[in-house]
């Protein structure tokens, strides 16, 4: 037996070893990539050329109807590499499990509503549970690009506009997937994406030009690569975009320089589906042959579905251009995966084990769980949420109130929709025995019987369709027809409820006009309509915060809460400073908020002490009080500015959250520490620094929270 095939090895052994034995040819194959539908597929596998299948029938996954995997299929392509192979590598089958499998948890921006990331982690986990059922043990997810600008589709991928918040969804999503608590056949390869600045696109337009500077890098659209690294991350894929003229598959600097030696990345670095061919049209690279040098020496190791480092690799090799040690570090780290995820010991998959996982209720019920937190109430006039006797007559309407399977959200390929409930079935299920509820689907139907009904529940938003990659929007209004819908039923004079499900921040200025209360559901996936029929009858009290600034109208992005301060800050009256002149400055909604049908209050903000040491920790405390009469949950948020530094710091940045539930009266003081990594911010060279002065500290439910006070750092040599 070779050694690389002896367990009791140490997984670096293994890798030295294997390595010695393999061709060029097979060591190019390893870096290679392609999808199920490629006709070069067996052929490849049979060659010990291929080293990982992506479980796609088409390059747009998020937006194209997917088959779904199949077992029987992962095993055979299996077999042909563990059996039919030279050397016997395994394969890693990998697949956008973006947010769930069969079970589908929220889209990642309604996850990041909920301010709880134990919820992604075990979301993730039953995720990885799932779909390492069907062989897959690499899943494309999570994606944490910050993204500020709400026409980007793919905002509802990520998990909003804050690094602090986004950086403890990464986290935990990564240790979901990788989790000690698994077994070690159900766990799966995390892939941190899409390294890095990509939400940061012009216009919010998908794939396009960046310009990102070295400080806004460092401090907002690396923390949460950072924060996956810490976690663990086994593998990164890098972006399609260009920074600074570069794209991120050929991006030296911030592949191998930042991530590699600042962040101590050690995994292995997959290219965005194409993105190596791609250097050719964004203009840096002359042929595939250049293309392929440009993304091995910036640091990529896995080509995903180009095919250019199978067929250049060797060859640049053998003529001296590529020296064979980046050749074999690229493999080794693809090995490393492999044999730290036990494939050589068992690459096949029981399957009996997918019928024993898959979609099972425990898993549907923290799905649940999941989304019955992510529901942001936005308002409620009149308090006509929940509905209450005697206004029993319900009349149920709008384009979404009987939709399933776009419920799911972008990205979700095998999501089981036979588990999914709309919001029209989820209404008559739970509705109360004295209550009559109609629903119609044409709104002049709608229109006519709102005379005979007590409250309307519109159902609005977006299709999953409208949402995810390279589904970008110049408008963040509700899509066409909708607000003249609500306007009709507004007309006849009922209260309105309205139920948003969307995938990205939208402007409902009017819709707040029109509708009493607004509620935002997100795409909340197998849940469906469950949660928001719940609030609808009281049976749940919401307790989402937004995770991105909703703004009044699309011109006014992007918007977002932990901006610059500016030379000219805005003040109520005066001209001549950053503003537009046909809008208010604010949001319609900040980011953090949300409300409940209780009321809490934030009192007696104290710190230990008012003035410490650059290096040391302050506490923070506040005390939350249930002032309403419900039991609910909010989010205690801690936010931050150092007015002055050297460069200057955000007007306010969150640095602590935590999620509490008070029953009526009830108290509970929170405590945050402020340390030297809340205090510290990044130079343009990437240089951690905490400097000595004055910090204001805010805590409330909200970025605009208003209560406050202040502490002092003083030099670390002061006494
Ligand atoms: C392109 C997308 O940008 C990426 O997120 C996805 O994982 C790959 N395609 C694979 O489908």
């Amino acid at each position: 037996m070779f050694p690389y095939k002896d367990a009791s090895l140490t997984v670096a052994e293994r890798v030295r070893d294997l390595l010695s034995r393999m061709t060029l040819e097979e060591k190019a194959g390893q870096l290679n990539q392609l999808p199920t539908r490629d006709e070069r597929l067996q052929a490849r596998i049979a060659a010990g050329e291929l080293g990982s299948v992506l479980f796609a029938d088409s390059a747009f996954a998020g937006n194209d109807k997917q088959a779904r995997v199949m077992v029987g299929q992962v095993n055979e392509l299996q077999k042909l590499a563990v059996e039919g192979s030279r050397l016997g590598i395994p394969l890693i089958c990998a697949r956008d499990v973006i947010h769930g499998h069969t079970t589908v948890a929220p889209i990642p921006l309604g996850q990041a509503a909920t301010w709880n990331p134990p919820l992604a982690k075990g979301a993730q986990e039953n995720a990885a549970r799932e779909c390492s059922a069907d062989g897959i043990r690499w899943a494309f997810s999570p994606m944490m690009d910050i993204a500020r600008d709400p026409r980007w589709g793919r905002i509802a991928e990520g998990f909003g506009e804050d690094p602090y918040l986004a950086s403890a969804f990464a986290a935990a999503s990564v240790r979901g997937f990788q989790s000690d608590a698994l077994p070690p056949e159900e766990r799966v390869a995390a892939c941190a994406k899409h390294y890095v600045g990509y939400g940061a696109a012009e216009g919010g337009r998908d794939y396009n030009t960046t310009e990102i500077t070295p400080t806004t890098m460092w401090n907002t659209y690396l923390p949460p690569f950072k924060a996956a690294v810490e976690a663990g991350a086994m593998t990164i894929m890098s972006a399609f975009h260009e920074v600074d003229g570069i794209p991120l598959a050929a991006h030296k600097h911030w592949l191998n320089t930042v991530l590699r030696e600042h962040l101590g990345f050690t995994g292995a670095v997959v290219t965005d589906w194409g993105s190596i061919y791609q250097l050719i049209p964004h203009g840096v690279a002359g042929d595939d042959a250049e293309a392929a040098l440009l993304a091995i020496l910036a640091g990529n190791d896995m080509d995903m579905c180009t095919e250019l480092f199978y067929r250049n690799l060797p060859t640049l090799v053998r003529t001296g251009k590529l020296p064979l040690a980046v050749l074999d570090t690229a493999v080794a780290r693809l090995l490393t995966v492999k044999f730290t995820l036990g494939l050589f010991e068992s690459p096949y998959t029981d399957p009996a084990r997918a019928a024993r996982v898959q979609s099972i209720p425990a898993h549907r019920e923290a799905a649940l769980h999941f989304a019955r937190q992510s529901l942001v109430l936005l308002q409620n006039r009149n308090n006509v949420l929940p509905i209450k006797e005697p206004n029993t007559g319900i009349l149920l309407c709008g384009p979404m109130a009987d939709m399933r399977g776009i419920l799911h959200g972008t990205w979700c390929l095998d999501g089981d929709e036979r588990h999914t409930t709309t919001l029209k079935e989820a209404m008559e299920r739970l509705k109360p025995e004295a209550f009559k509820l109609t629903h119609v689907g044409l709104i002049d139907d709608a229109v006519k019987l709102a005379r005979w009904n007590n409250t309307c529940v519109i159902a609005l938003g977006e299709s999953s369709g409208r949402s995810g990659e390279d589904n970008c929007t110049t408008t963040l209004e509700l899509p066409a027809g909708q607000i003249e819908q609500v306007a009709a039923i507004h007309a006849m004079g009922i209260p309105i409820i309205a139920i948003v499900f969307c995938g990205r921040a939208l402007a409902l200025e009017r819709l707040c006009q029109l509708a009493d209360t607004v509620i935002i559901a997100w795409h909340p996936g197998t849940a469906g309509g469950i949660p928001a029929a719940e609030a609808v009858y009281g049976l749940l009290n919401p307790s989402g915060k937004l995770p991105v600034t909703f703004p009044r109208n699309s011109g006014q992005v992007p918007l977002y809460y932990n901006h610059k301060p500016t030379g000219r800050p805005v003040p109520t009256k005066n001209r001549y400073h950053s503003r537009y002149i046909d809008a208010l400055d604010s949001p319609l909604f900040p980011f953090g908020y949300g409300m409940s049908l209780t009321t809490f209050a934030f009192t007696a903000l104290e710190v230990d002490k008012s003035s410490a040491k650059v290096g040391e920790t302050i506490n923070v405390s506040v005390t939350v009080t249930n002032t309403g009469d419900r039991t609910g949950d909010t989010v205690a948020q801690l936010y931050l500015r150092d007015p002055v530094a050297t460069i200057s710091r955000p007007v306010r940045e969150l640095k602590g959250f935590r999620r509490i539930t008070l029953s009526p009266g009830e108290s509970q003081t929170v405590t945050f520490p402020i340390g030297p990594e809340e205090l510290g911010f990044y130079t343009a060279d990437g240089i951690w620094c905490v400097e000595p002065g004055l910090f204001q500290v805010w805590v409330g439910d909200s970025s605009e929270a208003p209560l406050s006070t202040q502490v002092t750092l003083v030099p670390a040599t002061t006494v």
